[in-house]
């Protein structure tokens, strides 16, 4: 269960996949395991009438059968998507469990909305699931949903996975409604975390907010023991292998090479998003212009920022911003045959996206805060044995714990982004081998598929532990 379905369907009904590091990892994890997906489809109706829902369902059906995958959607109206999706979701918790205080928003009626459609949630699988089904929760829309179905079913095996990051107890303290949405999440047998450091700041907030034991674990409180675990997810990795091995990918390759006339390609992918630290990105791309001018003939930096959330207001200031800035180092540092900055504010297909990535001489994934951050193994995984790129990556992302190879930065620290992006393009070929060969055989082996399968197996063995032991 989670919020968003792989796909979102468009006020017509045309579907369109959805993008995100959630939809990305769990898209191909379906179809392994068998699972039914249950989300929200996107649309949101002013009115729901039968005749409403009857057509929603019929485009989630025809969506769901296109992509292989077996989904139902909860239906939502206008007013229950901007309470609970674009106001307690995404104006509140996902600033507030990225440290982004200064976008931290809260309104009562923001929080009544997001309780009932997490009840919307629980009367959806309550009414579906078998006995002792295992429903697998995720992300931060969804917080109160396992407290919310351990009571309407006890016999159900319930997991909870958060794909962001969970900040300081400190930081979450400044949620209003900080004890619900913790005992909301303790409602589960197993919760998740992108790494350790996470985990440890669930576990502070447990105790010093909760006032819950912790250790060995687990999450000892009222209703029993929570165990917590850390489970970094990882990528569908054969997917952009065959995506590589496809002649399209060749192709337009090609035709990427042809345009760029020899110059080296840095390269981004991103949503537009306030937590990826694009402006930040900019200012340390400015910084190596200025600092080294002769690379302006030789280098051309691609950012592909794929537009998000646009109807929130911090989302559209962010894209001004960025298509502001663009302009103004391209308007500084062009020349009539090139700028150094080429901006693109749309997704790109897949095969594009395979090309890119490996053309790409570096690939810069600096966001401010990141849950784990998948481009930068998807980056990884489109690199050729025996070469290939540099990966600078920012040190507050997840995967930075496990890619020690990469290039890492701070992307606050503008003179050092744009030291390590210099250091990208003069790395010798034995140096930048020696460093992926192992990130690549990670991501390879690391993939999304075993990342569900550990979790649901750690799922099954907290629920036997939680089991009443027959008396000896
Ligand atoms: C992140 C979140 C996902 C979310 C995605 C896209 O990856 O962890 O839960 O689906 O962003 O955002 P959206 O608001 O479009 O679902």
């Amino acid at each position: 269960m989670s919020n968003r379905l792989p796909f979102s369907l468009a006020a017509d009904g045309a579907a369109c996949r959805s993008v995100g590091g959630l939809a990305s990892a769990l898209g191909g994890v379906g179809e392994l395991f068998g699972l039914v997906w249950i989300g929200w489809s996107g649309a949101a109706p002013s009115h729901r009438t039968d005749a409403v829902d009857a057509a929603e369902r019929q485009a989630v059906a025809n969506a769901a059968q296109t992509l292989g995958c077996d989904c139902r959607s909860v239906p939502m109206n206008q007013g229950e998507a901007d309470g609970f999706y674009r106001g307690l979701a995404n104006a509140s918790l996902w600033p507030l469990l990225h440290d982004d205080l200064a976008h931290f928003r809260y309104r009562p009626d923001w929080w009544d909305a997001y309780a009932a459609v997490n009840e919307r949630f629980a009367e959806a699988v309550a009414g579906a699931a078998s006995p002792g089904e295992r429903v697998w929760i995720h992300d931060y829309h969804l917080m109160l949903l396992p407290g919310l179905l351990r009571r309407r079913r006890p016999d159900l095996r319930i997991g909870f996975f958060l794909h962001t990051p969970f900040p300081s107890a400190d930081a979450f303290r400044r949620h209003p409604r900080r004890e619900e949405l913790l005992a909301g999440v303790l409602g589960a047998g197993l919760i998740g975390f992108q790494t350790r450091r996470h985990l440890e700041h669930f576990e502070e907030a447990a105790q010093r907010i909760g006032g819950h034991a912790c250790g060995a674990g687990g999450i000892r409180h009222r209703r029993g023991r929570t165990r917590t675990g850390v489970f970094p997810i990882g990528i569908d990795a054969s997917r952009f292998e065959r995506g590589l091995a496809d002649p399209a990918t060749a192709a337009y390759a090609e035709r990427l090479a042809a345009a760029r006339g020899g110059r080296r390609l840095v390269l981004s992918v991103e949503r537009l998003d306030p937590t990826k630290g694009i402006p930040q990105k900019l200012d340390a791309i400015e910084a190596f212009l200025e600092l080294h001018p002769g690379q302006k003939e030789e280098v051309e930096f691609l950012l592909i920022a794929v537009p998000s959330r646009e109807d929130a207001p911090a989302y559209r200031r962010l894209r001004e911003e960025v298509e502001g800035r663009v302009g103004r180092i391209n308007g500084k540092h062009g020349a009539p045959d090139r700028v150094p900055v080429r901006l693109i504010c749309r997704g790109v297909g897949f095969h594009e996206l395979c090309a890119l990535y490996r053309s790409a001489d570096a690939c810069l994934v600096t966001p401010l805060a990141d849950g784990m951050n998948l481009v930068a193994k998807e980056y990884l995984a489109c690199q050729p044995e025996g070469g290939g790129g540099v990966l600078v990556l920012s040190e507050f992302a997840g995967a930075a714990d496990e890619l020690r190879g990469a290039l890492r930065v701070n992307p606050h620290d503008t003179l050092a982004v744009a030291g390590a992006i210099a250091e990208a393009l003069t790395r010798p070929e034995d140096a930048r081998r020696a460093a992926l060969a192992p990130m690549r055989e990670h991501v390879r082996t690391h993939h999304a598929g075993g990342w569900a399968t550990r979790f649901l197996a750690a799922l099954d063995a907290a629920a036997a532990c939680s089991r009443p032991q027959p008396r000896p």
